[in-house]
């Protein structure tokens, strides 16, 4: 089976990270899932921002926990990438686009320690509404714990950067390592959910490996290098 192709921040190569326009452009190119990380504001709403800050994706600057959504909508999140003007998106609203799309959500919570465990609360509540076929990933060994006793039916990616760990905990079910890691540890790979796979020899190694799960940033493009292997 070729891995999955999730649009990680959307269709993030050719439209800014985290925005609709992303979102519609990764479904429009046939992606299986789209990635998106998820803050809290201060008042305590769900958006999709990568960054500690909104510097690097907005035309603002400003820490997202320390801002209201209101403050935040004040802000544009599209012409930094030279894309047409976009407002921050709410988990909200992208659960709106992905429910019933026949396209799963890999939904990632950022700043475990702050809140927690409040942003793993309101994923869980926030998946409550809507019909999705969403799956929660962390680097926090915490944070996946604490969504998976919330939501035991909803799968969790633990993702890992520096060392693929001896096994995973029991309520992680599948292994989130950074693609380099597939070079470091040459037996692994297998049902994995691998990121951001973007260059043509990483894309071959994940199907070589028989990873599950592939991130790109370029949806149309790493179809297009699954086609020709
Ligand atoms: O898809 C997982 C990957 O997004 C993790 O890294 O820094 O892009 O959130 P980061
Ligand atoms: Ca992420």
């Amino acid at each position: 089976m070729p891995p999955e192709l999730v649009a990680h921040r959307g269709a993030s190569h050719a439209r800014p990270e985290h925005t609709l326009a992303a979102y519609e452009l990764a479904i429009a190119q046939g992606a299986d899932g789209v990635e998106c990380d998820v803050r809290l504001t201060r008042d305590g709403h769900l958006v999709c921002v990568h960054d500690r800050t909104i510097d690097r994706t907005s035309g603002g600057s400003g820490v997202v926990s320390a801002m209201t959504l209101d403050e935040l909508r004040r802000h544009d999140f599209g012409t930094w990438h030279g894309g047409e003007p976009a407002p921050v998106l709410t988990f909200d609203e992208l659960l709106g686009l992905v429910a019933d799309s026949g396209v799963r959500l890999f939904a990632e919570t950022k700043h475990p320690v702050r809140y927690r465990g409040e942003v793993e609360r309101k994923v869980a509540e926030a998946l409550d509404g809507h019909r999705v076929d969403a799956v929660m990933m962390s680097f926090s060994v915490a944070a996946v714990r604490r969504f998976k006793a919330l939501r035991p039916d909803v799968p969790t990616v633990l993702l890992f950067g520096r060392a693929w760990p001896q096994r995973l905990p029991p309520f992680a079910d599948i292994a989130g390592p950074g693609v380099h890691l597939l070079r470091r540890y040459p037996a692994r790979g297998a049902g994995s959910y691998c990121w951001t796979v973007d260059e043509a020899d990483d894309i071959a190694l994940c199907v070589e490996r028989g990873v599950r799960f592939l991130a790109t940033n370029n949806p149309a493009q790493t179809r297009g290098v699954l086609g020709a292997n």
